[in-house]
């Protein structure tokens, strides 16, 4: 699903953010992204997104290319990939209704299509009597999930996330990821990039450590042994 091939992120500002980062994440795997502020792990996910670009080294996200995207193929690239961001960024003026209508209107849903899917992700997420909040209504932990809402709206085979336990409570945090391994059950693709050492130590699922740019470890079977070490 995801190959980096000894990519390098030197910001212009001369900042190496990442050093030669080589890894395969294989269709269907859970893996939580995981290091100190600063360690590249942001930087990681916006290549993954094509919203930077590599110094050098090559990245392919499921049958892309991102070295040869050509700018025809960014929609159809991105579609394949749901994203949640710590702060959440739901639009104010926007209901949950149409926040998550909204990611489907620009992919050229249609409307009948549109009230089925947000109907039924609204139940997934827990969040039926919200439908017509506006975001300043809501907790973080339920802000969250509408933006989990939005993410699934176009059912992405891969979903990223980055940080998105930073806002909210422990409680929702558990129940968050539980969410998201729910999906990943079902078949979608989840990187997960976190602060929270204790989430990730709960699950036994594949761990990548960066530390200054440079994958430091990347296995599986007992991440509480590796963040240890860290
Ligand atoms: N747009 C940018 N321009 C210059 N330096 C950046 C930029 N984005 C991130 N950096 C630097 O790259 C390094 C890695 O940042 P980042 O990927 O955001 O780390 P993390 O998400 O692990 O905290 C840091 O030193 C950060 O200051
Ligand atoms: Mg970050």
């Amino acid at each position: 699903m995801i190959a980096f091939r000894d990519v390098t992120k030197e910001y212009p500002n001369k900042t190496v953010a990442l050093r030669r980062v080589s890894l395969h994440i294989a269709p269907r795997e859970f893996v939580f992204v995981v290091g100190a502020s600063g360690a590249g792990k942001s930087t990681f996910l916006k290549l993954l997104l094509h919203e930077e670009i590599p110094s050098s080294g090559s990245i392919r996200v499921g049958r892309f290319e991102l070295n040869n995207l050509t700018p025809r193929q960014i929609p159809l690239f991105r579609r394949q990939m749901g994203v949640v961001f710590q702060d959440f960024r739901l639009i104010a003026t926007m209901d949950v209704y149409d926040n998550i209508a909204f990611a489907m209107r620009v992919v050229g849903a249609k409307e009948k299509d549109i009230r089925q899917r947000v109907d039924f992700l609204l139940n997934l997420v827990g969040l039926r009597q919200k439908t017509h909040s506006h975001p300043n209504e809501l907790s973080g932990g339920e802000q969250q999930r509408v933006a989990i809402a939005r993410a699934l709206a176009n059912s992405p085979d891969l979903i990223i996330a980055d940080e998105p336990t930073g806002n909210i409570d422990p409680r929702m945090s558990q129940e968050l990821v539980e969410l998201f391994m729910r999906l990943n059950e079902s078949g979608t693709t989840v990187v997960m990039v976190t602060h929270a050492h204790d989430l990730v130590r709960h699950y036994n699922k594949r761990v990548i450590i960066l530390e200054n740019g440079l994958v430091a470890a990347d296995g599986g079977l007992k991440p509480s042994a590796q963040i240890r070490r860290q």
